[in-house]
């Protein structure tokens, strides 16, 4: 069977993108069913703050996993989703940090602004916040065009630095020994490390087609 067509007539369908809307927006309804049965805990604001925060990281690493999985299926459909993947974890990634600015700091700008400075898995977050704003502003396809496919991917490239930087900012947050940023980490570390295989093989094939040629 050719790898490409079974799955990807489903991916490509019509009910596809509202269906992985709805996945996607399943953890936020949740959430509200949470608060609206009162379940949130004895401290609200931290656990709003926290479980904004475990989406948004999980939903930055599934859109990160999108282009390995089209190199390892062939399933070229699945990149219809990436771009909805991606402004989702920076969706979850607001959600987050309104959460942080609204809850738990009551709009207190100043001591934010020092939060920002002194803490350090602050400022780590915040790194991660700028870098996932700027590829959300610049993902509609007239900005591709309008930078030029190069700029643009050597924009996009940082959602890496993104990548590693969440798992960081999660880490150095807890105290002690934890495994879920462990974990966190070592799938961003999974994924970088196949995006640099695939970079090294194409080169390598680049190479070797010039080679070719010339001879
Ligand atoms: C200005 C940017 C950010 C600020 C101010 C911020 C703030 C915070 C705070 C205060 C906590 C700790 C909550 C607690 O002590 O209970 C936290 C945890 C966390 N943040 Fe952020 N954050 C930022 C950006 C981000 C981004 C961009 C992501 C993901 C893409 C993220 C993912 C997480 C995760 C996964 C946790 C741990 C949640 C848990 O304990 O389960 N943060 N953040």
């Amino acid at each position: 069977m050719n790898k490409d067509t079974r799955p990807a007539s489903f991916l490509t369908s019509a009910a596809a993108k509202p269906l992985v809307h709805a996945a996607c927006l399943a953890p936020l309804v949740w959430l509200v069913w949470l608060g609206v049965d009162g379940r949130f805990g004895p401290n609200p604001a931290e656990f709003i703050n926290r479980y904004t925060g475990d989406w948004a990281i999980r939903f930055l690493l599934i859109a990160l996993a999108v282009t390995p999985l089209r190199g390892i299926t062939g399933l070229a459909a699945v990149m219809r989703f990436r771009r909805m993947l991606g402004l989702y974890a920076f969706f979850y990634a607001l959600l987050h940090v309104t959460s942080y600015v609204a809850l738990d700091q009551y709009f207190a700008w100043a001591a934010i602004w020092r939060d920002i400075l002194k803490r350090n898995y602050i400022t780590v977050g915040m790194l991660a916040l700028t870098i996932l704003t700027a590829l959300a502003v610049t993902s509609p396809k007239a900005m591709v065009k309008r930078m030029g496919g190069r700029n643009w991917q050597r924009l996009h490239r940082l959602v890496y630095v993104a990548a590693v930087a969440t798992p960081i900012h999660f880490f150095m947050m807890r105290k002690g020994f934890q495994i879920e940023p462990l974990i966190y980490g070592a799938v961003a570390g999974l994924l970088l490390a196949w995006r640099a295989g695939a970079w090294i093989r194409a080169r390598a094939q680049g190479r070797a087609r010039a080679a070719a040629r010339a001879a």
